[in-house]
């Protein structure tokens, strides 16, 4: 008999939709096996008022199947001249649930981001004040940092002071790579982290060894075994800290397969199998739910989702699709690089 997970519905706290013929393509991906996501604003340009973040929010509506019952959170990308007034009423309105700092020059269009962190201390506080999470892309961009660094760096000087200076500030850690990171989430209140399925799998050798392997380039960078024990470790745990945020980033081929290839891993379309690999083959199974259905909306201050998902194990290897068609071009599907025996029933 074939086994069967039945979980509420997975939420995905951190998603890149993108916008246009991209949109069109990938919004499905996502509604298929999630509830809600939180949806990251670095489009060009970004996502920075609440009148944006809205028109934002129809399109992904617009772009959805029929009958989708999928919820889009929105979030504002900090700049310099952000408002405190404007993120305030975007926040009480329902509209925005997080606000994303993108330190300036970290990753995909970062450009507008953040490069004094004393400019937008007004801004953090009224956040701290009302509750609004900051979401951090959390590495730093000094060029003298090495790249593998940049993320237990970004705790050490960045992160650690900020939280000290507003203890009441909420903050997810977003798409945390190593065991400093894992360790700093559990390290104090109004804190938590996101893990992405793709840090779950990779180390850096998968990216470097045998030949460079650009879909498994993203930002930041896999690190060393350890780091990915502690990732699996932290999210199998069922410690309410630690919460799904995919971080699917769908760039095309075309700029995948580059002399200079962007940073991103497409997971939307095969991460709940793929999670459930990992955790079976921790023996945590059981714990699934809390990862990616559970941990995120609490934090956040949702209603967990009614609806239902179930998985079933399958005694042949599922065949996942290997690319999605978008009008900007084909998108790679993350290949695990292993059979994968889990499936969603449709
Ligand atoms: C993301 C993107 O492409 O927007 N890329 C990535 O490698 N994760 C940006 C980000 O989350 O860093
Ligand atoms: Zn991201």
């Amino acid at each position: 008999m074939s086994q069967i997970l039945t979980l509420r519905r997975p939420d995905d706290m951190h998603l890149h939709l993108r916008d246009g013929a991209m949109l069109a393509a990938v919004a499905p991906e996502s509604a298929r096996d999630f509830a809600r996501a939180i949806i990251m604003p670095n489009l060009v340009p970004p996502v920075v008022t609440g009148v944006q973040a809205a028109a934002y929010r129809d399109r992904i509506l617009a772009a959805l199947p029929d009958g989708a019952a999928f919820e889009p959170l929105m979030t504002l990308y900090l700049t310099e001249g952000t408002d405190p007034a404007d993120i305030a009423a975007a926040a009480a309105s329902g509209l925005v649930k997080a606000v994303k700092l993108y330190p300036a020059g970290a990753t995909t269009n970062s450009h507008g981001g953040v490069r004094d962190l004393a400019k937008v201390m007004p801004v953090l506080e009224k956040m701290a004040e009302i509750g609004l999470p900051l979401c951090t892309h959390g590495e730093v961009t000094t060029p003298e940092v090495d790249i593998f660094d940049r993320e237990a760096v970004f705790i050490d000087t960045v992160l650690d002071p900020l939280r000290r200076r507003i203890p009441e500030l909420r903050v997810v850690m977003e798409h945390i790579t190593t065991k400093e990171g894992v360790a700093y989430a559990a390290s104090g209140d109004n804190l938590a982290a996101t893990i992405t399925t793709h840090h779950l799998i990779l180390n850096r050798n998968h990216i470097l060894v045998g030949g460079i392997k650009p879909h498994y380039y993203c930002l930041p960078v896999a690190k060393r075994e350890k780091h990915r024990l502690a990732l699996r470790n932290a999210a199998t745990s069922g410690d309410a800290r630690y919460f799904l945020g995919t971080d699917s980033a769908p760039h095309i081929d075309a700029l995948k397969e580059h002399a200079c290839g962007c940073a991103g891993c497409f997971t939307a379309t095969n991460t709940m199998p793929l999670l459930a690999h990992v955790f079976e083959e921790d023996g945590a199974l059981d714990r699934l739910e809390a990862f990616t259905s559970l941990n995120g909306a609490t934090f956040y201050g949702l209603p967990l989702s009614e609806a239902r998902l179930t998985l079933e194990k399958t005694d042949t290897p599922v065949i996942f699709p290997e690319k999605i068609l978008s009008g900007a071009g084909p998108v790679t599907v993350f290949d695990p690089g292993f059979a994968v025996h889990w499936r969603v029933r449709a």
